[in-house]
């Protein structure tokens, strides 16, 4: 970990003001962690951006008794091995399945698997969790 530093900023009264009331109940320790937070969403925004190996999970809820549907959602995967790291199955209930598929890999590579497993079939929901693998942060 690199070392800490103080700095100060100058910041119109109302806009810091703004800040920590929408930061409250957030269970920041300080508003420092916050903003260091806020620092690091922009650099990994910026990491998806420019096409950096990043890290992500995609979720898929989905019910198993559509047919075929668990076949399909496994051949993507397997089109896309090289990014996946793992995959995890739960079963919610009697028919509702949640997957969450981790990959690791290039942003564009990780979008397109992420549409490709999103648009197949009988998939009710589903969302793209733009990660960072953490070395560029
Ligand atoms: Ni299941």
């Amino acid at each position: 970990m690199s070392k800490l530093i103080r700095c100060s900023i100058s910041i119109e009264e109302e806009l810091l003001n703004k800040f920590d009331e929408n930061i409250k109940g957030r269970d920041y320790p300080t508003r420092s962690k916050a903003i260091i937070d806020l620092i690091r969403q922009e650099l990994v925004k910026k990491e998806w951006k420019e096409g950096r190996e990043v890290a992500g999970a995609i979720t898929l809820v989905y019910s198993h008794h559509k047919r075929e549907i668990v076949n399909k959602l496994m051949t993507v995967q397997h089109d896309y091995h090289g990014l996946v790291i793992s995959t995890q199955h739960v079963h919610l209930d009697h028919d509702n399945c949640l997957e969450i598929v981790v990959v690791k890999g290039k942003p564009g590579q990780i979008e397109k698997l992420s549409n490709k497993l999103k648009t197949v079939k009988g998939v009710r929901h589903s969302s793209l969790i733009m990660a960072s693998t953490g070395k560029g942060i």
